[in-house]
């Protein structure tokens, strides 16, 4: 399928998650044929201020195409600079973010509190596209309260944004919650440009279940990717003729995690990536039996390499059983 131009070889995107989907999380997704990937967040006024430094947040490689870079803000013409800075970059995309509920972007104005203000969501997208020759996309809550998501996307086809993401929860919300797909398939058939279905995807199951109940045009998954990136293929193979494949064996997800590791510290170094291994590692781990001991080493250890010593380890004993079973 093409989005504004831009061929997208199947229907599953990688959600934007702060703190999470750097670029190497983002290439092992790839990895596992994710068909479109966001950034996180960056800050447009960060970006205006001291652009050389942000923009590294934001940095991609080209084997992550096609990837939208996303930006959060609250005034149009700070989120049209940005945008400008970033274009240098020359993403497939760009995004905006109208729904990010944390209290220090909502404090200042940005992400969902724009969902107060439908004039300035339109300002915003207005001066977004006109700033850029890149193709702009929106990802939005339902609303801060009560559900304005429908009018929200009308408005913002309207500015010359090409697609919108809908992850239905309110600002209120947080996470809590079921998100109500039926928002989906109201903005979906409110406009005619892409929609990107976005909230609670946790199988290949749920992830047909959406796109046949909303209608939207591609599936967004987040939470559920982490430690388990294997769900893109298994929505890729489910989608394509029913197949459903077998969960990862823990000795697989050994072994990516350990991949993981090892490609964190080639990027940032043993001594950042022990720290911001951490939370992966523990969700490579999760569900894993008889791992208790296995975790409090590694969670206890500041040296990558013996971290990545322990891991080995508890591999190579599985792998033994494995081969005398
Ligand atoms: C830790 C975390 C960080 C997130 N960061 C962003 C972000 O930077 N930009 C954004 O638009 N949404 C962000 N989100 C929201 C997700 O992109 C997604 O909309 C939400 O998690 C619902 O999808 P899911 O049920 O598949 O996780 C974040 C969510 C989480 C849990």
């Amino acid at each position: 399928m093409f989005l504004a131009g831009t061929y997208i070889k199947n229907p599953t995107v990688l959600a934007p998650l702060a703190g999470w989907t750097d670029a190497v999380f983002r290439r092992i997704c790839k990895a596992f044929g994710v068909g479109l990937i966001f950034t996180e967040m960056a800050s447009a006024d960060a970006l205006v201020r001291d652009s050389r430094r942000t923009i590294d947040l934001v940095r991609f490689s080209p084997q992550e195409r096609p990837i939208g870079i996303q930006l959060f803000g609250a005034e149009p013409e700070t989120l049209a600079r940005a945008a400008e800075i970033v274009s240098e970059l020359r993403p497939d995309f760009i995004d905006i973010n109208f729904g990010c509920p944390a209290k220090k972007v909502v404090r200042r104005g940005g992400g969902a509190a724009l969902l107060r203000d439908l004039n300035l969501i339109e300002a915003i997208g207005r001066a977004t596209v006109a700033a850029t020759d890149i193709p702009v996309t929106a990802k939005l809550r339902s609303g801060w309260q009560e559900p304005v998501v429908v009018e929200a996307c009308r408005r913002l086809q309207g500015t010359g944004i090409k697609a919108v993401t809908i992850h239905p929860r309110s600002q209120k919300m947080g996470f809590k919650g079921q998100s109500d797909w039926q928002q989906i398939a109201a903005v979906k058939q409110a406009i005619s440009i892409p929609v990107i279905g976005n909230g609670d995807i946790t199988c290949a199951r749920d992830a047909k279940r959406m796109l046949d109940e909303t209608g939207c045009d591609l599936v967004m998954v987040g939470r559920a990717a982490r430690g388990n990136p294997w769900i893109f293929a298994q929505i890729i193979a489910y989608l394509q003729d029913g197949t459903i494949m077998p969960p990862p064996t823990f000795a697989e997800r050994l072994s990516l995690c350990i991949h993981h590791l090892e490609e964190q510290e080639r990027a940032y170094g043993a001594a950042v990536a022990v720290y911001t291994m951490r939370k992966h590692i523990a969700c490579y781990l999760k569900g894993g039996e008889n791992i208790t001991r296995l975790r409090q080493q590694v969670f206890s250890k500041n040296n990558l390499q013996e971290v990545r010593a322990d891991l080995l380890s508890y591999l190579k004993q599985l792998q033994q059983t494995a081969v005398t079973a």
